[in-house]
């Protein structure tokens, strides 16, 4: 064995070097990657050794952060734009489809059942009173009738109930009717910040950049033979609509959470005046088996019958 003289330069040749042997070939071309861009990150940078500990503190920190409640790494990958990166490499964005956004940290699996027009919000949560009725479709515009709509979000004064003591609070699961339509009834979501007080947030204040969210109800939505929509609804005239924390915002997503003082809409949805109402057709991606299914079919029925 030679003694090894790498330089600056050698050094990353030999790292990749010895990864060559990795038997799974993902893993493999993963960690290929990660040490270029790693070692280019170093050599533009060049740290010093005090600033190179202060990042391996940070990690540390930003670990120790970490536990079944709080993700201070997810809120990172949030914060950084990684989440909604990967976002739009897995889920895209296809014509006519609605578009996708992050999950965010306050999803909690076996929310309540609701039936239609039933309120996700128990009698004196903070906020204004809304009603959000829409549709699940395909892109061919047949209705998803039984489709499953995942609704959650944080009350009138920016809070999610697992921040609260309190319990189960503005989050419910509902099922489309027959024609594929839903109504549901909310908060109007507000504005709000990412937790902010850990080393996240340390890094967001001193890069000059505030936590807050544009108001949203997040939606989840399943139904067979079509992808997992993971979404969101923002209020129309959010101040933090250019800014979201997490880059989340898409123009297709806003809607108009209007304030409604009719006596007569009022009275079709149980609701007392003012309260606010807004509107989304929400359009499922098949899923890929799904397409090619169809896409089978299709071709099968246009060849000739046989004789
Ligand atoms: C949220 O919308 O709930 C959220 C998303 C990303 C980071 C923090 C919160
Ligand atoms: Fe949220």
């Amino acid at each position: 064995m030679g003694i090894q003289n790498f330089n600056e330069e050698t050094l990353t040749a030999e790292v990749l070097r010895r990864l060559e042997g990795t038997p799974n070939p993902r893993l493999k071309e993963v960690m290929e990657s990660l040490v270029k861009h790693l070692h280019a990150f170093v050599r533009e940078v060049r740290p010093t050794q005090a600033e190179w500990f202060t990042g391996i503190k940070f990690l540390a920190e930003v670990g120790h952060w970490c536990d079944d409640k709080r993700h201070e790494f997810i809120l990172m990958s949030d914060t950084l734009g990684v989440s909604m990166l990967v976002d739009f490499i897995n889920y895209g964005h296809e014509a006519n489809c609605t578009e996708s956004t992050v999950l965010g940290p306050f999803f909690v699996a076996g929310a309540p059942d609701l039936p239609l027009g039933a309120s996700i919000a128990r009698p004196g949560t903070p906020g204004d009173p809304c009603v959000v009725t829409g549709s699940v479709s395909a892109p061919d515009g047949t209705p998803i009738a039984g489709a499953l709509l995942d609704v959650w979000e944080g009350d009138g004064d920016g809070f999610y109930d697992v921040q609260k003591d309190g319990g189960t609070n503005l989050r419910g699961r509902y099922r489309t009717d027959a024609e594929g339509k839903f109504w549901l009834t909310c908060v109007r979501p507000v504005s709000y910040p990412v937790p902010h007080d850990g080393p996240v947030g340390e890094l967001l204040q001193a890069t000059g950049r505030h936590p807050m969210r544009p108001g949203h109800l997040h939606t989840m939505i399943t139904a067979e033979g079509y992808d997992t929509l993971v979404t969101h609804l923002f209020t129309k005239g959010d101040p933090y609509l250019d800014s979201d924390a997490v880059f989340g915002v898409k123009d297709s997503l806003i809607v108009n959470f209007a304030r409604c003082e009719s006596q007569e809409d009022a009275k079709s949805f149980a609701m007392q005046v003012p309260f606010y109402r807004g509107h989304y057709d929400f359009v499922l991606k098949p899923s890929r088996q799904q397409a090619r299914d169809d896409a089978t079919t299709t071709s099968r029925s246009a060849e000739p019958a046989p004789a």
